[in-house]
């Protein structure tokens, strides 16, 4: 039987708790949704409720296709067990079609279809805002290895595959993601933290309709819970 203990740690949409099992956790989705690094920020009823269920959704299917990942069972309705690992501090963001700051940086039309997806690292820092890095400068900074990082792009690229296949079967065009990594206690590298229209940009296939977070960055969030809901839907049909 999983014990739900101590509070482990809070972030801005999710409570990590530890569990009777040392190398378990228990990851809680709250309600919160934010933007902009936190300065916009909202909660709406029972969103944690549907990122949970998205997102395990996605990380099992990802473990079905032999992805490593921290994922272990959805628990209830805003509860999932997951692996205990080591977070590593970097946002790995794909891009299948240009979108969101890419877009605003390079001054290139958002919707312009990249042809190899394009990866990029965030380097994990409030106070210096998440600054786009390099490989370079993530292993200058001792948060990684060139092997590890060589291991994640590997995963990342089947990862994007996977998953983009997933969304085009529903429908959807998986535009860009954001994904983090952690490591095991046999320093074994998975996929971490969350995969949900919080981390993603989602376009409706037909409509080319946002179904994801950037509803609620222009300031739709009366809707957010029906686009989300709308992406759950999808994915529950086989
Ligand atoms: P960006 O275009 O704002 O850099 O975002 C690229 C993708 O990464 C998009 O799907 C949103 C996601 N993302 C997060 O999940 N968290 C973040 O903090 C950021 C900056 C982006």
């Amino acid at each position: 039987m999983i014990i739900k203990k101590n509070l482990l740690s809070e972030g801005k949409t999710k409570k990590i708790y530890a569990t009777n099992n040392p190398l378990e956790i228990l990851i809680h989705h709250k309600d919160n949704i934010t933007a902009l690094n936190g300065l916009k920020k909202n909660v709406l009823q029972d969103k944690g409720v549907l990122n949970n269920e998205i997102t395990t959704l996605i990380f099992q299917f990802l473990n079905s296709c032999g992805v490593k990942t921290h994922f272990i069972r959805k628990i209830n309705n805003r509860e999932q067990l997951c692996y205990k690992v080591d977070m590593i501090p970097l946002e790995f963001v794909v891009r299948n079609i240009v979108a969101g700051s890419m877009s605003k940086r390079l001054g290139v039309k958002e919707g312009t279809y990249l042809y190899n997806p394009i990866f990029e690292i965030f380097y994990k820092n409030d106070k210096l805002k998440d600054p786009l890095i390099n490989d370079h400068h993530a292993v200058f900074l001792k948060i990684i290895s060139y092997e590890e990082l060589n291991t994640i792009y590997d995963m990342t690229s089947k990862i994007n595959c996977f998953i983009k296949k997933y969304f085009s079967d529903k429908n959807i065009i998986l535009v860009d993601f954001k994904i983090e990594f952690g490591k095991n206690h046999k320093k074994e590298i998975l996929l971490s933290d969350e995969i949900s229209p919080d981390t993603c940009r989602l376009w409706d296939k037909e409509t080319m309709k946002k179904m994801d977070k950037d509803s609620f960055r222009i300031g739709l969030q009366e809707k957010i819970f029906d686009i989300y809901m709308e992406v759950l839907k999808r994915l529950n049909v086989s």
